[in-house]
């Protein structure tokens, strides 16, 4: 029997990855955190946008984009660090810029400040840049990344690819071509000037000024993405998809889980979050909701001093919420099993309310998420 662990043992790179909404941050952090606090490994959970409770019980509230070591009992080390991406899009600008000079420009250049802090793409893009640089650095042992929410996860995937292509196309060589010998002239062409005039003031002339701007570090560029692809594909980075165990999400898992395996991407577990306690439905709950149900009334009531109609309804009702949890308990367990039908192998996680706002709990809740057995096929 696998553990969740196990299956991702070994990894150096560990993405969690799936709809929005069900998990992934707060899986990341509690896998990073469980796991610097029972290995001697430094692990370093790359996150983006967490949750103010989590953020509150990792002691991270307020902190930036630099990794931070948290305190912690083990024989580990825990960093974390948040994804915030317009200051990682100006910092790798200064660092790759040719001179000081030329980043200033680009980062006053409209269109930059545009594309990075509205399109939502190039925050895809940031992540796997932030990501290599993190690797770069060879500081940690373990890297868990948190991905953003986005509305289409292919996206978040081919960015780095995206980005190579874009760097050698044609298309961009076009548009910079005539001003090679410099952004000046480009202001007199009477194309320039009409399309200046047609789609706004400096329109035109600042798209062709951020791309000549950013000629020297084209080769930069492509170079990143081809090493963040073979990151991407290298044996030891894998992937944690995760969904709720609701008909949507796991729609949307199972679709991206097929395109990470169509891309040779290596898929260690599918983690249905925010199950119901397998307990709910177990014989020992069914056993005392039929005994609750045949209980004597008129006993209970003289024991309680209370009226046997009143303590009717109550018990009624508790009966049916109970058997109606039961059930939903047991529909979560079937679509579990029927996951662990297909080549991932799937995980379980409860639905942890009020543990995972301190530390320990995090903590204790990471611990089980890397305990949790491989669910087994549904026969
Ligand atoms: N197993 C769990 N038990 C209880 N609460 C949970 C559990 N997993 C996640 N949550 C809660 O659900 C909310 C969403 O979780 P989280 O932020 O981790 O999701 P996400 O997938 O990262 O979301 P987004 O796509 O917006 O980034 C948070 O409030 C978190 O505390
Ligand atoms: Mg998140």
């Amino acid at each position: 029997m696998t553990t969740l662990r196990e299956s991702f043992d070994g990894c150096r790179i560990i993405i969690t990855c799936g709809p929005g909404g069900i998990g992934k941050t707060t899986s990341a952090a509690a896998m990073a955190t469980a796991i610097a606090a029972s290995e001697a490994l430094r692990v370093l959970v790359l996150t983006v946008d967490p949750a103010r409770r989590l953020a509150d019980a990792l002691g991270i509230s307020g902190i930036g984009n630099e990794p931070q070591v948290v305190p912690l009992d083990g024989p580990g080390e825990l960093s974390v660090a948040m994804l915030d991406p317009q200051s990682s899009w100006d910092a790798l600008i200064r660092r790759q810029a040719a001179d000081e000079e030329t980043a200033e420009r680009i980062l006053r250049n409209v269109l930059y400040q545009n594309l990075t802090r509205r399109f939502v793409q190039s925050h895809d893009y940031i992540a796997m840049e932030r990501l290599h640089e993190l690797v770069t650095r060879d500081a940690w042992d373990l890297i868990i990344v948190d991905t953003p929410p986005t509305r289409n996860a292919l996206d978040f995937l081919d960015a780095a690819s995206r980005m190579a292509d874009f760097f050698s196309s044609r298309f961009l060589k076009w548009i910079i071509a005539p001003t090679r010998s410099g952004v000046a002239g480009l202001a007199t062409k009477p194309l320039t000037y009409i399309a200046d005039r047609i789609l706004g003031n400096q329109f035109l002339t600042d798209i062709t000024e951020f791309f000549v701007l950013l000629n020297s570090m084209y080769d930069g560029f492509v170079e990143r993405a081809r090493e963040v692809e073979s990151l991407l594909q290298d044996d030891t980075t894998k992937f944690l998809v995760v969904s709720t165990p609701e008909a949507i999400p796991t729609r949307e898992a199972a679709f991206f889980d097929g395109e990470l395996r169509k891309r040779n991407l290596r898929v260690g577990g599918w983690l249905v979050n925010r199950m119901l306690p397998q307990s709910l439905g177990s014989e020992s709950v069914t056993t005392g909701v039929a005994v609750l149900a045949q209980a004597d009334l008129n006993a209970l009531a003289t024991q309680l001093a209370a009226d046997p109609s009143m303590l009717s309804e109550v018990r009624d009702r508790m009966v049916t919420l109970a058997e109606q949890f039961a059930i939903l308990a047991d529909n979560e367990q079937r679509m579990a099993r029927d996951l662990a039908t297909g080549p991932t192998p799937v995980f379980a996680a409860y639905t942890a309310e009020g543990e995972i706002d301190t530390l320990t709990g995090v903590t204790n809740f990471g611990r089980r998420l890397l305990l949790a057995e491989r669910v087994l096929k549904f026969d």
